[in-house]
């Protein structure tokens, strides 16, 4: 397949790009999700075909089309991510702005769920599903170069977001207010702070658009010397 975009200052790099919800299975016909669009995700996967990168964009159920030169990977829950993402490796960049679910069912059912006459109501139990973030920082020597998470959160952002890439050894995280006052949550604007091991930018309010092409000129020039 001819690549769309042959030059560019990531060209003869490789990045995956996560993006979107999960989707995790009850029954054959059912799942549990959530309200991730898939815009920001998508947004950073094109802007860094656009530098010239070679880009697999694993992602959940969107209702997005593959942006163009991009190698789009389309997958239902947490594990299937996990696998796509394992499977793109070697990479010299990971972005991961899916929105995975935390929890997945642990008795899911193989036949429709019925309605016994009984009244009987079925429990879900749950259990906790893979962290690629975590998974790909911590992935020895087939560890991306740079690894870049991200971070919703409604209070204490910088804090919290400095914690979690910590914990999950990731090296920037971007972390977006979520709080209802900002209105961005699942709209087209973003407010973002990026935070590295000893630095932290604060961004304006700007598209996510504008985000995606930002992050993907300071990918750029992180990684310009090698
Ligand atoms: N992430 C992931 N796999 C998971 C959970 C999260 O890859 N199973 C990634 C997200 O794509 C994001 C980052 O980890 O880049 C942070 O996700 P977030 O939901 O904010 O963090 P959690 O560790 O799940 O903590 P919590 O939801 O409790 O705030
Ligand atoms: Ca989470």
């Amino acid at each position: 397949k001819r690549r769309l975009f042959k030059t560019g200052p990531l060209f003869g790099k490789k990045a995956i790009v996560t993006s979107g919800p999960t989707h995790e299975p009850i029954d054959p016909v059912r799942y549990i999700a959530n309200r991730s669009s898939g815009k920001q995700g998508h947004a950073i996967a094109a802007e860094l075909a656009k530098l010239g990168c070679e880009v697999t964009l694993v992602s959940g159920p969107t209702r997005l089309e593959a942006p163009n030169g991009v190698k789009l990977v389309e997958i239902e829950s947490a594990r299937d991510m996990l696998v796509a993402c394992q499977n793109a490796l070697p990479a010299d960049i990971a972005v991961c702005a899916a929105a995975v679910a935390d929890w997945r069912v642990d008795n899911e059912a193989g036949q429709k769920l019925k309605k016994d006459g009984s009244g009987q109501i079925p429990e879900l139990k749950l259990t906790e599903n893979p962290d690629i973030l975590a998974t790909l920082s911590q992935a020895g020597d087939q560890r991306p170069k740079l690894v870049v998470g991200f971070a919703a959160e409604t209070q204490n952002i910088r804090e919290y977001a400095s914690a979690k890439r910590i914990r999950k050894q990731c090296d920037w995280i971007v972390a977006n207010d979520v709080s209802p006052s900002t209105g961005t949550f699942g709209g087209n604007e973003n407010k973002v702070h990026v935070i590295a091991r000893n630095q932290c930018e604060d961004w304006p309010t700007l598209s996510k658009k504008e985000v995606a092409k930002r992050l993907a000129a300071k990918i750029a020039d992180y990684l310009k010397e090698d």
